[in-house]
């Protein structure tokens, strides 16, 4: 048990992070996506660590984060032309780039896959913790398996009090979504295996052979080979029963009319929405952006309040939205009611 400590950004706590980091310990960081749970991806023992604070599944592999693109090279065996452009365009950033691993990065790192996603953060925090380390860190999202992902530092506390030794407060996650992840297929093409803040719209700048992978939208079967381990885990699920209704604001209104019960609590983007309605609800955001921002923070307050029965307006499922209709789409258990 640690009496896990809250940091804050100047340079002695950065640096007091990295000594941390740097004896194989665990710490909570900042990114502009989400908090990360941190350790030096070099060192096998402290990544087990991870996992056991997360209670993470051996075989959900981890993002390395780097400062610098010089970084890079020695992590991996090959570096594929469009992973060049991508970095160009949009490192420093929230974009993970599956790549195959090098010797470098140990198999707990990588969960027992050939491959490593690499990830540089744009945070000023998490990129001067990773410059003062000098080594690449691996880390996950800093919440315990299952949960939702943390935007705040309290987030972190709450799910990893007495289980890590310290975390850094950086204030809330601008993005407040996870990095969109892709991998690479052929010459020219593009696999979306997670959408983030990246949208599948802006890697087709890079490329128009953009394509989406199933499990993005789909609850894919027992059988089925999954590219990207984390996609199969049960996720992002508050205690309520949650179900998406994919309708105009007009059918969703006379849909929870008729559904409503005492124990229902509506999500909702704005309180325009609920206007006349007698039902308890949570508000997370007027467009895709502040959706994303808020709402792994309302999942969360789902179960402080309580509730029970939840009935959520669908995000829209392009651009940044269709990273937050992912998102909750696994909060929901895909329970979807398409009118
Ligand atoms: O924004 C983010 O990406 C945050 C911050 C902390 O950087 N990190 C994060 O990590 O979300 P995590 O572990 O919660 O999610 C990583 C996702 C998982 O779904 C995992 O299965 C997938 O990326 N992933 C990682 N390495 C992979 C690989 N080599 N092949 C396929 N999928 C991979
Ligand atoms: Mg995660």
């Amino acid at each position: 048990m640690f009496d896990t400590k809250i940091l804050g950004t100047d340079e002695d706590s950065i640096a007091y992070a990295a000594k941390l980091l740097s004896q194989g310990e665990v710490v909570g960081m900042p990114t502009e996506t989400v908090y990360g749970l941190a350790a030096n991806a070099f060192d096998e023992a402290a990544v087990r660590k991870i996992f056991a604070a997360k209670g993470r599944p051996a075989d959900n592999p981890l993002i390395v984060h780097i400062s610098d693109i010089s970084q890079l090279e020695g992590l991996v065996d090959r570096i594929p032309p469009l992973a060049v452009k991508c970095a160009e365009k949009f490192w420093a950033g929230p974009l993970t780039m599956i790549m195959p691993k090098s010797e470098k990065i140990p198999m707990v790192t990588s969960g027992g896959l050939d491959t490593v996603g690499i990830r540089m953060p744009s945070h000023k925090v998490a990129r001067a913790l990773i410059s003062a380390c000098g080594f690449p860190i691996a880390a996950p999202s800093a919440n315990l398996s299952g949960s939702p992902s943390p935007t705040t530092a309290q987030h972190v506390l709450n799910d990893m009090h007495g289980r890590i030794p310290a975390i850094i407060d950086g204030g809330a996650c601008g993005v407040g979504v996870e990095s969109t992840v892709i991998s690479f297929e052929g010459e020219d093409g593009i696999r979306l295996l997670r959408p983030g803040f990246i949208s599948a719209e802006d890697l087709m700048e890079i490329t128009p052979n953009v394509l989406i992978d199933k499990g993005v939208l789909e609850k894919l079967g027992e059988n089925v080979k999954v590219r990207s381990p984390g996609m199969k885990y049960k996720h992002y699920a508050p205690k309520a029963d949650v179900t998406i209704i994919d309708s105009s604001l007009e059918a969703f209104r006379e849909y929870v009319k008729t559904h409503a019960d005492n124990d229902t609590t509506l999500m909702v983007f704005t309180d325009s929405d609920c206007e006349g309605l007698d039902i308890p609800h949570i508000c997370y955001g007027a467009n895709d952006e502040e959706q994303a921002k808020e709402l792994f923070d309302v999942l969360r307050e789902l179960d402080i309040i309580g509730a029970k029965k939840v009935y959520a307006r669908c995000p829209n499922k392009d651009g940044v939205g269709l990273a937050v209709y992912n998102r909750l789409l696994r909060a929901a258990g895909f329970q979807v009611v398409k009118l």
